[in-house]
């Protein structure tokens, strides 16, 4: 997402980390460009144990991207063809895509209003005989509670697989995003809160066993050189990239407090506007929400209406955004699983009401106060 030259405030801005570690990051990849190891190499087996031992996982598998990461870990499970896999209403598509790639039906479950996470309660009444897997994702950066996704797990004898692509070193409960389920899925993606130069994503997993069918799945069902033992796919997270995440990794944890605090700093200037319908998604996590996005719903008291916001704020410099707008029921592509509008009425509310603000690494108070006093200035 690039800023536009005439934003007062970007939505995203990756320059101030990439300014930060610039030499690093030119030294890793001539390091990459001296070795020659552009498949699979030397950095990848670093980023792989190193993002796996900061999420209190035993295992790294770097794939392409993080849709990948879902459909790779559902096939290694033996998730496919018959399976439900119970997924939020409302998240990027890629969740979807994920589960419909490995073959498996994705049975649709609606939202918390308050955290706009998965609804728990709705999750139990959703499951059937065929449900295999629960696919929860953390999404904004807050993890949906680790000990009832436990809970329910055991209950009903099902796997876990994590979607945590917008949750990188999120915590709850004393638990890290990633080390919940049987496996998690992460993003890569440039502008997550661990981003690469491009396409990326990451399987971590407790199972010694997953993670050797998962590296099998990602280099063409191969264990070694032309011998294929599984129905596998070209999925592997480059040397290039996995070089570059090692630069940015060990910075991780202070760039998500810096997303943290600025959302409290949000959270306090925007408590006066409740009165007036600006209610700001709930965080049951405090410090253990690492905010990849920070969401807003302008509710029905609000005197204006989000779209009008949004233009608005929009022609005032503060870029803003909407994750999502349709739920994935409503997409047409998604059409022939059955649903019907009002199936998820939570889920559809949120996605008229919500708002994203500006967020990201290096935001400064004093934008933090624009985007505010921008928002007062039209409600
Ligand atoms: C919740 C969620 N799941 C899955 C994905 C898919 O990741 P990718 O774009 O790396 O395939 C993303 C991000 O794009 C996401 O935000």
């Amino acid at each position: 997402m690039a800023a536009s030259t005439s934003a007062i405030v970007p939505f995203v801005d990756l320059k101030p980390m990439h300014e930060l570690l610039q030499d690093k990051i030119e030294q890793a990849i001539e390091n990459v460009l001296q070795r020659g190891d552009f498949i699979l190499g030397k950095a990848v087996a670093e980023f792989e144990s190193a993002f796996a031992m900061a999420s209190n996982a035993d295992y790294g598998i770097g794939v392409a991207c993080g849709t990948d990461a879902i459909a790779l870990s559902l096939g290694a499970c033996g998730i496919g063809v018959g399976d439900e896999v119970i997924v939020p209403a409302n998240t990027f598509i890629a969740t979807l895509i994920g589960v419909i790639r490995a073959g498996a039906t994705p049975v649709l479950v609606d939202a918390d209003p308050n955290t706009a996470l998965i609804d728990l309660a709705a999750v139990e009444a959703a499951i059937t005989p065929k449900t295999k897997a629960l696919l929860p994702v953390h999404l904004y950066g807050q993890m949906v509670s680790p000990s009832q996704l436990r809970k329910l797990a055991s209950k009903y004898n099902l796997t876990i697989l994590e979607d945590a692509s917008q949750a990188h070193l999120a915590e709850r409960e004393g638990d890290r995003a990633g080390s919940v389920g049987t496996v998690a899925a992460f993003s890569l993606y440039p502008s997550k809160n661990l981003g690469a130069f491009g396409d990326g994503g990451i399987i971590l997993t407790q199972d010694a066993h997953l993670a050797t069918t998962m590296r099998t799945l990602r280099n063409y069902g191969a264990p070694q050189k032309y011998l294929h033992t599984e129905l596998g796919t070209n999925s592997r997270l480059d040397t290039i990239q996995a070089a570059i995440l090692n630069v940015k990794l060990p910075h991780l944890q202070t760039w998500n407090q810096w997303r943290n605090q600025v959302a409290q700093k949000y959270d306090a200037a925007l408590e006066p506007l409740r009165s007036k319908g600006i209610i700001p998604i709930e965080n049951q996590s405090g410090t253990g929400h690492v905010y990849h996005l920070y969401v807003i719903r302008v509710t029905d008291e609000c005197p204006v209406d989000r779209q009008i916001l949004q233009e608005e704020l929009r022609a005032k410099g503060i870029q803003n955004g909407i994750h999502y707008p349709i739920p994935c029921h409503l997409q047409p592509a998604y059409k022939y699983l059955g649903y019907q509008e009002g199936d998820f009425p939570h889920a559809e509310a949120l996605c008229q009401q919500i708002l994203s603000l500006p967020m990201y690494f290096g935001l400064s108070d004093e934008q933090i106060q624009q985007v505010v006093d921008a928002i007062k200035s039209l409600i």
